[in-house]
């Protein structure tokens, strides 16, 4: 598997499976979540409340993740996934890997290759890139999955930078 690293915004990326940072109530909220919405159009809500409804009914669990239509999107799908809001005296850190190991779960059931992943909670939910970066980087080397391409879209430079470091570590 490829893993490659781009700075702009996930909404642009052509690839077949788009990684949501969301949260339990899969409704949405800001960043990552409202551009995919907003981008993405009310089918994708429609369908989170069909998930919601039917599935999750408490909200989708930290570290899980489930796929909907990709709506405008230019994907075949939207992966939403639940990170862990950091917490210094708690480490949570194998939570934000489930998240990158439960996508390319999802992302193999529907049979995509190439997958764009935000930083995930290292924006509202408050983890330092410099302990998200590796969990992520590495959480995605050691998955057994058929995925070809992973993309890690870095929103700025500071992300960018983390995650080169974490991929040039691993
Ligand atoms: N494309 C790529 N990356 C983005 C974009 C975008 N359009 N918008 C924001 N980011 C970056 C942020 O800079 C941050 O590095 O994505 C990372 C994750 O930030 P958030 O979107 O805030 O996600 P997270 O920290 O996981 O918090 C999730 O925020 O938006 C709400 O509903 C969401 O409650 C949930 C919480």
């Amino acid at each position: 598997m490829r893993i490659e690293l781009v700075k702009g915004d996930i909404t642009d990326q052509q690839v077949d499976a788009i990684v949501n940072a969301a949260n339990s109530s899969l409704l949405g909220g800001g960043g990552v979540d409202g551009a995919i919405h907003r981008r993405g159009g009310p089918g994708i809500l429609a369908e989170c409340k069909r998930i919601r409804a039917e599935r999750w009914p408490e909200g989708l669990p930290t570290g899980r993740a489930v796929a909907t239509i990709a709506g405008r999107l230019p994907a075949k799908w939207v992966i939403h996934t639940v990170g862990p809001v950091h917490s210094r005296s708690e480490d949570r850190s194998h939570l934000l890997a489930s998240c990158h190991t439960e996508v390319l779960k999802a992302a193999d059931e529907l049979g995509a290759k190439t997958v764009a992943f935000p930083a995930i909670s290292t924006g509202v939910y408050g983890y330092p890139l410099e302990l998200a970066a590796p969990v992520a980087i590495n959480a995605v080397k050691a998955a057994e999955t058929q995925v070809e391409e992973v993309r890690f879209v870095l929103f700025d430079e500071a992300a960018y930078r983390a995650f080169e470091r974490a991929l040039a570590d691993a």
